[in-house]
This record gives structure tokens, sequence and C-alpha cells, in this order.
């Protein structure tokens, strides 16, 4: 499902054996509704045939500067007009190279240099070229010629060895292709998102959590920062990576959480608490680990604080979004929720359909009103939810 209109895409595939993850990126990018035009570099056709491409993106694909097959012989201006952007995916060594000393001695290198639209590179190399202090120059001059880098991921490469320069998967970058595209909603805004579980220690080695894996809460920080936002996140322990988009302040317990949002609050203009708060916390935790007993242990819990309501009744509160996760009678649990906690917008899912997986469903519910939003991935509805949310502002 895409998050945004059809756009005109022009993927640049050059010499690699990451080629062929292009293939499954012009499939996932047409399926998505855009439209690509393909050009390949003459190394890039002996990894993968210009026939595949043809078949994928259902259109002629282009390769040489010379075959006059743009009608006025200015294929590199003609196709770079009708490009909403450029994204070269694989990018080889070589082919970074020569977008960082502006040469055009083929048609895509002429095209890049004839373009008017943004550039968008996915770099694929082995590891000792990604680490080769002229290829890491190159990527540099590039990144101040405000050419976006889908950076490349480590982990094991086609030569053999381990290490940077696995180009991103397929499903990844279209992913991050479309941020770019996502609208500037809220610029300008301080949002803060409290994300995953939080743990509450019973001694040293056990405690009570819950199945939050910090996935939403995450997804919204993205969005957020892709809408323009400049985002703190607020994370429980969770095993993600933490977004490099947003200040990340890790902490365990609900009081932690607390006290790391009360201290961040001030300049927030939203607040989407997402964090799966554990409600009550151990009354005494135990200093040493608890040694089993004839007789099994009762465990004394005590309230947590309310995070949310706290800060949705500071004196001037920021906008405040609540999550609801819920067996039964979601929507109406949710509104009650909504409606306790004096907050203007709850989002609801329903817990056994969200906890822990990469798509869910969701429903926004509002002082008077409420909109489903379709299972998806969640970086896909936290988009949805951040339009929503600028949209009430
Ligand atoms: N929340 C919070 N602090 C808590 C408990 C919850 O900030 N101590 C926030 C959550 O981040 C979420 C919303 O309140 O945005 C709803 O949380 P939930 O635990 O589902 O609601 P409760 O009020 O705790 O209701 P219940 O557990 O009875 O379903």
């Amino acid at each position: 499902m895409t998050q945004i209109n059809s756009k005109r895409i022009l993927l640049g595939v050059t010499g690699g054996i990451a080629a062929y993850k292009a293939a499954e990126l012009t499939r996932l990018l047409v399926k998505a509704g855009h439209e690509v035009q393909v050009v390949m570099t003459e190394a890039a056709t002996h990894f993968v045939g210009p026939a595949t491409f043809q078949a994928l993106s259902g259109k002629p694909v282009l390769t040489r500067l010379w075959d006059g097959d743009a009608g006025n012989g200015m294929a590199h201006i003609e196709v770079s007009r009708a490009s909403d952007i450029i994204l070269i995916s694989p990018a080889s060594a070589n082919f970074i190279a020569k977008l960082a000393h502006g040469l055009a001695d083929d048609l895509l290198s002429t095209l890049c240099l004839a373009r008017a639209c943004p550039l968008a590179v996915a770099p694929a190399m082995n590891k000792q070229m990604w680490d080769n202090p002229a290829t890491q120059r190159n990527l540099a001059q590039l990144r101040l010629d405000g050419v976006t880098l889908f950076e490349p991921a480590s982990g094991a490469q086609a030569c053999g060895e381990v290490g940077m320069g696995r180009m991103q998967e397929a499903a990844a970058l279209l992913i991050e292709l479309e941020a770019l595209f996502q609208p500037k909603c809220l610029a300008g805004q301080r949002v803060m998102v409290t994300a995953g579980p939080t743990y509450e220690a019973i001694d040293p080695v056990r405690g009570i959590t819950n199945l939050s894996s910090g996935k939403m809460g995450y997804a919204l920080a993205r969005a957020a920062w892709e809408a323009g936002a400049d985002v703190v996140l607020i994370t429980g322990p969770t095993a993600l990576a933490l977004p490099p988009h947003a200040r990340a302040i890790q902490v365990s317990s609900a009081e932690e959480m607390q006290a790391a949002v009360m201290r961040e609050i001030e300049p927030i203009s939203i607040f989407i608490s997402v964090a799966a708060v554990a409600d009550y916390r151990v009354a005494q935790t135990a200093e040493q680990k608890l040694k089993k007993t004839e007789t099994a242990p009762t465990l004394l819990l005590t309230p947590n604080p309310d995070i949310l309501a706290q800060v949705a009744a500071r004196p001037k509160p920021p906008f405040c979004v609540g999550f609801a996760a819920e067996t039964e009678n979601i929507a109406a649990h949710a509104q009650t929720k909504r409606q306790h906690k004096n907050i203007p917008l709850i989002v609801a899912n329903r817990a056994q359909n969200a906890l822990g997986q990469d798509e869910s469903e969701l429903i926004l519910i509002d002082f008077n009103a409420s909109k489903l939003l379709p299972r998806a991935q969640k970086l896909v509805l936290a988009r949805q939810v951040i339009a929503h949310i600028s949209e009430m502002l």
C-alpha cells in the first residue's frame, strides 16, 4: 500500500550483483502505483538482462546514449525532465565516483548531470571498496551536493566477506523513497513519542513487563520526523535499533519514563503516548535475588503514575495523543479512556492483532468521530496518524 501519489521514478541500475534487488524494487514500485523508467549502464546488463526490467516496468529499458530512442536524440534531457526523482540502485563505487565528479560518459551519468529533480543513491559494493577513502570522499561530496544516500547495511556479502556495503533490501528502499515524498505537515513542531513496554523490577533478575515491541512508537517517531518535526523518543526496553532521526532516551520503569517525559516536556507541542506503561509496580523491589520458598510468595503492587494523564493535565498541555490496545469492545473502551485522560485523540487497536507484529489496524477516535485505518505496515499507518494529527491541529 502506498502513501503517496503516483510518482515518475527513473531507476538507474549500475553494475553489481545487487542489480537483482533492483528487479524486485521495480516490481514493488510498480505495485505501489509508481511509473518506473529503468536506465541501465552497460555493466549492469551483465548481471540482469534488460528484458527482466522491461517486463517488470512495462517500458523499454534505456541503456545507451547514442540510441536516439528518445525521439529528438536528446534522451538525457527528455528522460530526466519526465522524472520526479532519480534513484540509482544499486550504485556501484565507480558510478558514485562519476557522480561526485560530474562525469557524463554514458546515458545514466549524463541524465544525472542533466537532471532537474532530486537524486537518491543506494550504494552497493564490497566492504573494502566501501571503506576506501576515495569512496568515502566521494560519498561525502554527494551528501554536500544534496544527494540523498540510502545507506547500505552491514552483513554477509556476495564476495564472501562480512561488512558494510550490502545494499538495503527492495522493501526497505521503497519505504525510504516514499519517505522523501511525505508532506512536511509537522514542520516546526516538537514531537515527543513514548514507545515500548516498561519493566518493573521484582528483584535484580526478575520483573514485570508486557509484549509491546515498540514498533508502532518507533514508526510514529519516524513518521513525525519525515513530516518535518523535531522528535524526542522516550523508549522502554525493546529489541529495535534506535532510530537515527530522533533524539532517543532509553528508560526501563514507568517511573523512569515519567521522569524523562517531565524533564523534556516543556517545549513539546505534540505528545504521542504509545508506550505500554505498566499500571502497577512492585511495592518493594528486593535488593537481592529472591529465593524459592515452601509457600508461594505474594507480590504487593502499587500504582504507577499515569504519564499521559499527567501531561494532559498541565496548564498548557501539548496536543496529546493516547493509544489503547484492547482485547474487546475496542472503540468503546478507547473512547472512555480518551475522556478519562482528557485528551483530544486516542488511537485504538486490537491487542491480539498488533502487539509485536509488523502490521496493525487502527481506529482514530476523537470527541465526535472515529476513523478506521485498514490493516497495513506500521510505518504506513504511522504516516496516516501523523497526517490526521496535523489536520486536527
Ligand atoms: N499510559 C500512561 N501511563 C500509564 C498508563 C498508560 O501514559 N501509567 C498511556 C499509554 O501510553 C496509552 C494510554 O495511556 O497512551 C492508555 O494506556 P492503557 O494502559 O491502555 O490504559 P489504562 O488507562 O492503563 O487502562 P487499562 O490498562 O485498564 O486498559
